[in-house]
């Protein structure tokens, strides 16, 4: 569904007929979506043009455009990006495509076992995380169902950060469009990943005391917008609300 709101074709006909089903509710959520994108890839330009040189990108989607590794590796070639997914269908896609591509690495892996991610020796063999490394949880934690203890599982991350570590993340709220909460959750309900909206004010706890870098924690197109149309969007659909932000570790 996310694929096919971003325009891309690899996405079958129940995801078609899904994501229109979740359009008709509420049709800023395409825009929400690619926005979302956009704040990924200017995280990543961020991150990498103040130094970080590590990248541990859970739930990384479809390859699409300005994946995590091309927008790193236009400034820090040699940074290693490990991609985590625990979806078939998006490793295959990523091996297929990534192969022969230096300096990243797939792991299949899921965000409910935090420690299989954490000590997976591939990540292990990677990363290091006593050195400034970004963990990415972008347009990811939604799909944590309330008894997987989504805090919880953040916690973890946040915990192994180093100094001068990062945590990324996105998270799909309702704040905004409150009448379009329950039916679009019916919709997903019936997907293979059931989404749970979340008020800005547990979203920022994802963050719990690590520091918000500026603008803090803010809707998807507001973060940092680097070009007339992501400011024309961010003014546009001012109810797309994706909060998103990048805290560090001091
Ligand atoms: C909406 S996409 C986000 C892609 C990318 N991070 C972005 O923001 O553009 C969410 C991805 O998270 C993956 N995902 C969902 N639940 C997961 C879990 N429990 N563990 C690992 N991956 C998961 C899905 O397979 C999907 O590829």
């Amino acid at each position: 569904m996310y694929d096919y709101f971003l325009g891309g074709k690899d996405n079958l006909a129940p995801d078609r007929t899904a994501a229109e089903m979740v359009l008709q509710i509420a049709p800023q959520i395409r825009i929400a979506a690619q926005q979302n994108r956009g704040f990924l890839g200017r995280a990543v330009r961020y991150l990498a043009e103040a130094g970080v040189r590590q990248f541990l990108d859970i739930g990384t989607g479809l390859p699409t455009q300005n994946n995590v590794h091309e927008v790193a590796h236009t400034i820090a070639p040699e940074a290693p990006v490990v991609y985590v997914d625990n979806d078939p269908v998006v490793l295959a896609h990523g091996r297929a495509i990534l192969a022969g591509s230096k300096n990243v690495h797939i792991v299949q892996a899921d965000l409910r076992r935090p420690e299989d991610i954490l000590d997976n020796p591939e990540v292990r063999e990677r990363l290091d995380f006593d050195r400034p490394i970004a963990i990415l949880l972008v347009a990811i934690v939604h799909f944590l169902q309330e008894s997987d203890g989504p805090e919880e599982i953040v916690a973890r991350f946040r915990d192994v950060l180093p100094p001068g570590g990062h945590l990324v993340l996105s998270h799909v709220c309702g704040d905004a469009l409150p009448d379009a909460v329950a039916p679009v959750t019916e919709i997903y309900r019936h997907s293979s990943t059931p989404i749970i909206t979340r008020s800005t004010e547990r979203i920022r706890g994802f963050f719990g005391d690590l520091e918000l870098v500026e603008p803090g924690l803010v809707n998807v197109s507001a973060w940092r917008p680097d070009t007339v149309e992501a400011k024309r969007i961010s003014e546009k659909y001012p109810d797309g609300y994706f909060p998103a932000g990048v805290a560090r570790k001091s």
